[in-house]
């Protein structure tokens, strides 16, 4: 994807369906659980998604918030909100917000207690300075995880590469520049180092056979 507002609408608008079967595909769900977890959530916060597409992890948000707390959906894309809106629906809104806009300038005052994104910093060519505007809407003590996939270099995992590598092609067109896989793990690489900046606690696990890598840092109190 190359941060062109109108093709990622265009996009993921289009795939909104087919996405979300792919983004609550049994097993799915247990990385999600493991980005919740990071965000060490008590009941009573606000927490952020940015990125939020068709709300597959809003429910995990919810629950560790509870009623008393707040979850803020951002995504770009309207066929990904309604799907969002559809699941949120079912599961009962009251205390969940989903707004359109860009989450490279989040309408979001702070300071809130998290903020996640989970497939979404590989989206945006220059990466790091928006991590950066997120980890500036923390709270003291609050955290930020990111949850994002990439090629594996366990011997097990090398016959799913080059699938890997085309489901890559096919959903972040790139720039024509560099291969849409190295530039994915390149943007990754510069939002993990964001974070690992700016918050002087900060963590990294690798899981799912090394294809995804999760990122959290924490403020300071
Ligand atoms: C790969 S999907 C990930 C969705 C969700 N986070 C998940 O884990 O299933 C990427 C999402 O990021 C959204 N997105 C991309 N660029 C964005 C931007 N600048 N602002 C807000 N959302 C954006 C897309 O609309 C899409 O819903």
């Amino acid at each position: 994807m190359t941060g062109d507002v109108g093709a990622t609408q265009s996009f993921y608008g289009r795939w909104a369906r087919a996405y979300d079967w792919l983004a609550t595909a049994p097993g799915v769900d247990s990385w999600r659980e493991r980005a919740v977890d990071a965000l060490a959530l008590d009941p009573g916060d606000t927490v952020v998604e940015m990125g939020c597409g068709t709300g597959a992890n809003v429910s995990h948000l919810r629950e560790r918030v509870g009623a008393e707390g707040t979850v803020v959906g951002v995504d770009l894309t309207h066929g990904m909100l309604r799907r969002a809106g559809e699941r949120v629906d079912c599961a009962g809104r009251e205390n969940v917000h989903l707004v359109r806009a860009d989450a490279r300038q989040p309408p979001i005052d702070g300071p809130v207690d998290a903020v996640l994104a989970t497939f979404v910093v590989g989206m945006f060519p220059d990466t790091r300075p928006v991590v950066e505007r997120w980890i500036d809407t923390l709270a003291p003590g609050g955290r930020i995880a990111l949850l994002n996939a990439g090629r594996s270099d366990r011997r097990a995992a090398a016959p799913f590469n080059l699938g890997f590598r085309a489901f890559v092609r096919a959903a972040a067109p790139g720039d024509g520049r560099v291969s849409p896989t190295e530039s994915l793990e390149r943007r990754v690489r510069a939002a993990r180092d964001g974070v690992y900046a700016n918050c002087p606690e900060h963590g990294f696990e690798e899981f799912g056979l090394g294809y995804l890598g999760l990122a959290w840092g924490e403020q300071p109190e």
